[in-house]
């Protein structure tokens, strides 16, 4: 099944997100997850983003690896990151659920992640580069956090009118979207 993505500007994607209860059956939600992701050619989608408050996200970094196949298919519940290392590195960011802006955001280069996969079994695992910002980025949704709160006060204002069109939902998107404040028709 393919969600609507819930767009800028729903309280949704500010709230930190509740744990998944260990053991419980989430492989149609990973699932369904992917297929939304996939269809929305993303390369990660937290459940805020389906408008979900809970402890999940999945990537998959094929699409932007230097070369493909060497990507990553994952899906996270319940992660932890538990050390973040390295000279922090600009990359720009764009996001499913902030359609039409990109901006350069500083992340540290190196993740250890503690997570389980969708058959609960707990993984601690070390990434960098592509794959480790895709995952804090993600990480972040689950925190109620957006790659926009990083900008400078100034880059805010410059988009100021671009985020209240998005949450309006005037923005165009190739995927399905729930904008929260865009007027019923
Ligand atoms: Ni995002």
């Amino acid at each position: 099944m393919i969600y609507p993505i819930v767009l800028y500007g729903d309280p949704v994607l500010k709230k930190k997100t509740e744990e998944i209860t260990e053991g419980e059956d989430i492989k149609e939600l990973v699932n369904d997850m992917f297929e939304t992701m996939y269809h929305a050619s993303g390369v990660g989608l937290a459940a805020p983003q389906i408008g979900k408050s809970l402890r999940l996200f999945v990537i998959d970094s094929d699409p932007i690896e230097e070369k493909e196949g060497e990507g990553r298919k994952q899906a996270f519940i319940n992660p932890q990151i538990l050390e973040s290392t390295g000279d922090p590195w600009d990359f720009e960011e764009g996001c499913l659920s902030i359609p039409g802006i990109r901006e350069d955001v500083k992340r540290e280069p190196k993740i250890v992640i503690e997570y389980f996969d969708e058959d609960w079994n707990l993984h601690e695992e070390t990434f960098d580069g592509i794959q480790a910002r895709i995952i804090q980025h993600e990480y972040d949704h689950i925190e109620g956090i957006l790659f926009t709160d990083y900008l400078s006060a100034f880059k805010k204002r410059l988009i100021k009118g671009k985020l209240a069109n998005i949450s309006k939902g005037k923005v165009d998107t190739e995927y399905k979207i729930k904008a929260p404040l865009a007027l019923k028709r």
